[in-house]
């Protein structure tokens, strides 16, 4: 980003949006920053609730603000919510997306989408930007669909995020947040030894996430935004565990695929980061150990 750039940061309240803020301002920038409902400060700036399913307010905020880098990492992220209500799943992660990309490109700003790795069947391994997606989950469904509008953003970048963890910094659990809380609490906890992802961890994801979006010239399209290794939850929580010193004992594997569950889940999701590798050389991504030693 140059010092003359307007950021705006769209979900700046959710789990990944406090780390972007933090990154930003700790970069020196003063983004304009975006939740959904929620009110308040981070980082000692003003949040403010515009609703991605209000093209109209989206748009004339937008206009008032005229952003040159926008960070939108703003959606329904729920898997859950999205199939238990997908008109309001589209309306934000397809509709809400839109319109930020159809203003983009009116407006020639630059555009990182935050799109999931749940956009692919799972009927591979280390999926790369030029395999197809093909959402099972009605959640990666509404996220394909807004890739397609960013991709037509002459200056848009799709990044394709890995499941995401590591502390939480919005006062609000998250997945893994909740399993650690378990083990401290001596609960066994039961998790998927058949599904695979390349997790990664809040704070490289927000520092690729800034890098990419002040990197105007070299990567448009879609990139791969995952950590160094392949593994299941199962591997991520004991990992986690061993890390933190808790009871490994206490961390037990699972099935997916023995569960009766309201939607075909994709088991193997995991990303090839060779491109980001190639465009980022110089960022290292942090291994489980070392994100957990610092919690
Ligand atoms: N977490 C992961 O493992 C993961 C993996 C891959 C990709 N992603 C993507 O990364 C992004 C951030 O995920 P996250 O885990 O940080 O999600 P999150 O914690 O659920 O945060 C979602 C953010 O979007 C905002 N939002 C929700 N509904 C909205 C609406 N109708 N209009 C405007 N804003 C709305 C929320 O605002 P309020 O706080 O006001 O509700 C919040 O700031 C999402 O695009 C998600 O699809 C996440």
């Amino acid at each position: 980003m140059r010092s003359q750039d307007r950021i705006l940061v769209t979900g700046a309240s959710g789990q990944l949006g406090v780390y972007l803020v933090g990154e930003l301002v700790g970069r020196g920038m003063e983004p304009k920053i975006w939740s959904g409902k929620q009110k308040g400060r981070i980082k000692g700036l003003e949040l403010e609730a515009v609703g991605l399913e209000d093209e109209g307010l989206v748009r004339s905020r937008l206009s008032e603000i005229q952003p040159t880098v926008i960070i939108h990492a703003g959606a329904m992220s729920g898997a859950e919510d999205v199939r238990r209500d997908p008109v309001a799943g589209a309306e934000v992660n397809i509709n809400g997306t839109r319109t930020i990309a159809e203003w983009s490109n009116e407006h020639g700003a630059r555009l990182v989408y935050t799109s999931t790795d749940l956009v692919f069947d799972g009927t591979k391994s280390m999926w790369s930007e030029t395999d197809e997606p093909g959402p099972l989950l009605e959640y990666g469904r509404t996220k394909a669909e807004g890739e397609r509008y960013v991709r037509r953003v002459g200056c848009g970048l799709v990044a394709r995020i890995s499941l995401l963890y590591g502390p939480t910094l919005t006062g609000r659990p998250s997945f893994f947040t909740n399993v650690l809380e378990g083990l401290r609490g001596g609960e066994p906890q039961v998790l998927f030894t058949d599904e695979w992802r390349t997790p990664l961890d809040y704070q490289t994801a927000a520092e690729v996430l800034c890098d990419l979006a002040m990197d105007r010239q070299k990567c448009v399209g879609v990139i791969h935004v995952g950590g160094m290794e392949r593994m299941s939850r199962y591997e991520l929580l004991l990992r986690s565990a061993q890390g933190l010193g808790l009871e490994r004992g206490l961390v037990r594997g699972g099935l997916a695929s023995s569960q009766s569950l309201p939607e075909p889940r994709p088991r193997d999701v995991s990303l090839s980061t060779e491109k980001l590798r190639e465009i980022l050389p110089e960022r290292r991504l942090r291994t489980v150990e070392e994100v957990v030693g610092g919690m």
